[in-house]
């Protein structure tokens, strides 16, 4: 459905709130985008040594990423036998509940893991490799699909997807050129947040800035340029960019990359953004969904030191207590508004360029045409 403006630019609407609240649409989300696409789980820098290993989420599922003798394999973090979990975890799946220890995988080289039920254990390929001395056949937990892009990791659960590279063409030179070294980027630092709202909700937000001069000071005055801020809707991909502000205008002090001013950000649908702040300060944002109207977000920080300095520490807390906590309240308010009986889908303000800028969020319809187009079992895979 469209609406047409006084200028005559023809809006398309937003989508029925039954998207957003109804469970039996968050179970055909399960099934149809977060079982056929590619989603970040980390760095390729977690697991570059033999033994390392990852833990995730992929949509609801609980992956493994690990390192078999140089072979990075993932699979499924579910024990073959009566179905615990291999490494339980927090809800955001990033989190070994214990530290790895009471399976005899502390520190960073792990020949095998236990399942902490039963004690069978499997290899980094994820077979099994011994049941308690009894000989129950060739087992082996489930594969799932590990690729990287400029380091990141990113899993598919489902065998018949295109490539990442097929699916976010260009990406990954397009981040190279504003963070040459992200491949060689360790982790650094995590912070995560309990929205209480659809996963959508969450994303749409992170990809318009149509909020941004009414919201966020700091961004606005800081961290960007608002005039030069633009969103770039393609494929299976939202490209944002933006000039950063005069040296003595910025809101941190960007030491070490006098030549690295741009601001990039790279979504891809349909919860992963990998993103570059002005002095070549890279970071993440990955959106877990826990039910149909919560969602978990991780705000990670990637430098080439694993502990973050005091100054990269001040940038952390600036963002975090500015431009990403700014949001919380108003993706909550947004839950209770389109639960509501009074809400009806308004228009989507769409510059006609196809190209959003802060008076624009051409972004959203974007990812309501992906979202379409995945729920009628049509996704590109990406
Ligand atoms: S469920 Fe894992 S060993 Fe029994
Ligand atoms: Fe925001």
């Amino acid at each position: 459905m469209t609406v047409t403006s006084e200028s005559n630019t023809v809006f398309p609407r937003g989508l029925e709130g039954s998207s957003y609240t109804d469970p039996a649409v968050y179970a055909h989300e399960l099934e149809h985008i977060f079982a056929k696409t590619w989603q970040m789980v980390g760095h390729q820098s977690q697991v570059a040594e033999p033994g390392q290993i990852l833990t995730a989420k992929v949509g609801s599922e609980g992956v493994i990423v690990a390192n078999d003798n140089g072979t990075v394999n993932g699979f499924y973090n579910v024990c073959q036998h009566r179905g615990h979990e291999l490494i339980p975890t927090d809800s955001s799946g990033s989190e070994p509940l214990e530290a790895l220890t009471t399976s005899g995988l502390a520190g960073t080289s792990h020949s095998s893991i236990t399942c902490p039920y039963h004690a069978w254990s499997y290899n980094l390929g994820g077979n099994l490799i011994h049941a308690r001395g009894e000989k129950v056949g060739d087992i082996c937990v489930p594969p799932v699909r590990v690729e990287t892009m400029a380091g990141f990791l990113f899993v598919n659960l489902d065998p018949d997807a295109p490539s990442l590279a097929d699916t976010i063409p260009g990406v990954e030179d397009k981040l190279l050129a504003i963070a040459p070294d992200a491949s060689e980027r360790v982790f650094s630092y995590r912070r995560t947040h309990e929205i209480n709202a659809n996963w959508k909700i969450a994303v749409e937000n992170y990809n318009e800035c149509y909020h941004c001069p009414n919201v966020h000071k700091a961004f606005s005055a800081g961290v960007v340029t608002p005039a030069s801020y633009r969103i770039h809707p393609y494929g299976n991909t939202i490209h944002h960019t933006a000039e950063a502000p005069s040296a003595d205008k910025v809101a941190y002090e960007r030491s070490g990359a006098e030549d690295a001013n741009d601001y990039g950000s790279f979504f891809t649908w349909p919860v992963s953004s990998i993103q570059c702040y002005p002095g070549r300060v890279l970071n993440t944002f990955r959106w877990v969904p826990l039910s149909v109207d919560r969602t978990l977000l991780l705000r990670e920080w990637w430098f080439a030191n694993s502990e973050p300095t005091a100054e990269q520490m001040e940038i952390i807390e600036l963002d975090w207590d500015t431009t990403v906590s700014e949001d919380f309240e108003l993706m909550d308010s947004v839950q209770r508004g389109v639960s509501s009986r009074g809400y009806r889908p308004g228009p989507i303000i769409n510059d006609p360029s196809g190209v959003a800028t802060v008076h624009s969020e051409n972004s959203v319809s974007h990812l309501h045409g992906l979202w379409r187009e995945a729920m009628a079992g049509n996704t590109s895979g990406g």
